[in-house]
């Protein structure tokens, strides 16, 4: 492992009678103000397979998976 800066998204939710109006996308833009003006050019974040709702938003915000989790059941 090398060092890295990033920022990480923990936790990230928008209530539910509130979704698809562009509160997460509003949301999205101040975490990358915040981000740059705290100097992170990068931001993380990781979430489960079965939420293709959560994929969809976060590749429509501009996110690209890098790395897979990967688990086997015996
Ligand atoms: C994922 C989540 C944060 C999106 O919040 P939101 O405020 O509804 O998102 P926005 O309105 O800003 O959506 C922007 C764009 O993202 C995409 N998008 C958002 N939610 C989507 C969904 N459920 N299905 C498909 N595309 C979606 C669309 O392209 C949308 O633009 P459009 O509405 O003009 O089509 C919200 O659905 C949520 O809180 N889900 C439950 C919690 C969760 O899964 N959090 C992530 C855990 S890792």
């Amino acid at each position: 492992m090398k060092e890295r800066d990033f920022l990480d998204i923990d936790e990230f939710c928008v209530d539910e009678e509130h979704r698809r109006k562009g509160v997460a996308t509003a949301m999205m833009e101040f975490i990358k103000d915040f981000a740059k003006e705290n100097g992170f050019h990068r931001i993380e974040l990781n979430m489960w397979e079965f939420n293709q709702g959560a994929l969809a938003f976060y590749e429509a915000a501009g996110f690209e998976t890098f790395r897979r989790y990967m688990e086997m059941f015996l």
